[in-house]
């Protein structure tokens, strides 16, 4: 009984000791990766004026390497640079943008509207494939969710990204923000855009605000375009596949879906009818609300 008594005692004791040792060991890691966190920031921080021009230097190496607009689809995904420029790979299915990226190309838009950029990729190809003297604008809120936006000392490598001629707006801001939608007018002026990409809040409501404030001003035969048009099962706020099904059913619509990835996403693209692109109004179903009750925003969250 005594020997029955201490053995479990002493498996008790092993096992309470064995949570508390997993939760300091889980306190530690948590402490050590903040502290390295802080630390890999201020060395980014102090470091970041000449990884930029390193960056840019870099970007233009590879540009002088791969001359033309198709070649060029290559750099975003080869691109390595340090600090604040280790990457500006497009958080995007190769093979599905690609297709984008083709369309674009041969659309040459002088006005192009980007929401979303985060690490710039997709930003960098659209200033490949617009036109010589394209006006072309980034909206993207600091801190926002699904991707978390990209630091101010980013700003000029963006700007490198713009050709000779062109005319490149990096606007920091909430998208659906009424200032926003005016600075992005005054930035283009009377002209319509040819082509617009929203990739920004992938929330239902929010994908439905962007298309509702930015799709007028694309002119009949430019292009909307969007990203993640299919159900992602690892993210339920994502819901983009939604509005796309809505926007489905009443305009003429293209799929890019790369079926040999190992995971696709999607990308729908919209060539806008001389009455405009068709969004129905009134779509809060109780899927929607069900939907949006279910899921909560991210901060910053990643959606890859
Ligand atoms: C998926 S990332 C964009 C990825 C980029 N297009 C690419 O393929 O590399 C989404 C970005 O949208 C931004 N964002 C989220 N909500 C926004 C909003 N309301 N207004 C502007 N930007 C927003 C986030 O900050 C994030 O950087």
């Amino acid at each position: 009984m005594g020997e029955g008594f201490t053995g479990s005692r002493v498996g008790a004791l092993q096992k309470a000791h064995r949570v508390e040792t997993v939760y300091y060991v889980a306190i530690e890691r948590r402490r050590s990766m903040s502290i390295t966190l802080r630390f890999k920031s201020l060395i980014y921080a102090i470091t970041a004026s000449s990884d930029a021009s390193n960056a840019v230097k870099r970007l233009g190496l590879l540009e002088r390497r791969l001359p033309s607009a198709a070649s060029r689809f290559a750099i975003p995904f080869v691109f390595r640079g340090r600090g604040y420029f280790r990457s500006m790979r497009p958080r995007q299915n190769p093979g599905e943008i690609e297709r984008l990226y083709q369309a674009v190309c041969e659309l040459r838009p002088r006005r192009v509207l980007e929401i979303g950029t985060a690490k710039g990729g997709t930003l960098y190809l659209w200033t490949q494939a617009a036109a010589d003297d394209a006006a072309i604008v980034s909206l993207d809120l600091p801190g926002g969710p699904f991707g978390g936006g990209y630091p101010a000392q980013r700003v000029p490598f963006y700007q490198a990204f713009a050709r000779p001629g062109q005319n490149l707006a990096l606007m920091r801001a909430d998208s659906h923000a009424e200032a926003s939608l005016a600075a992005v007018r005054a930035h283009f002026g009377a002209g319509p855009v040819d082509f617009a990409f929203i990739d920004g809040d992938h929330t239902y409501e929010g994908v439905r605000q962007d298309v509702a404030m930015y799709s007028p001003l694309v002119r009949e035969g430019g292009i909307v375009a969007f990203h993640d048009i299919l159900p992602q099962e690892w993210s339920p706020v994502t819901q983009v596949h939604r509005v796309w099904n809505e926007l489905k059913r009443d305009n003429e619509v293209e799929e890019f879906i790369d079926r040999d990835a190992p995971r696709q996403i999607g990308i729908g693209l919209i060539r806008v009818p001389r009455d405009g692109l068709r969004l129905a109004t009134g779509a809060h179903s109780d899927e929607t609300r069900a939907s949006r009750d279910a899921s909560s925003v991210p901060a910053a969250a990643s959606i890859e």
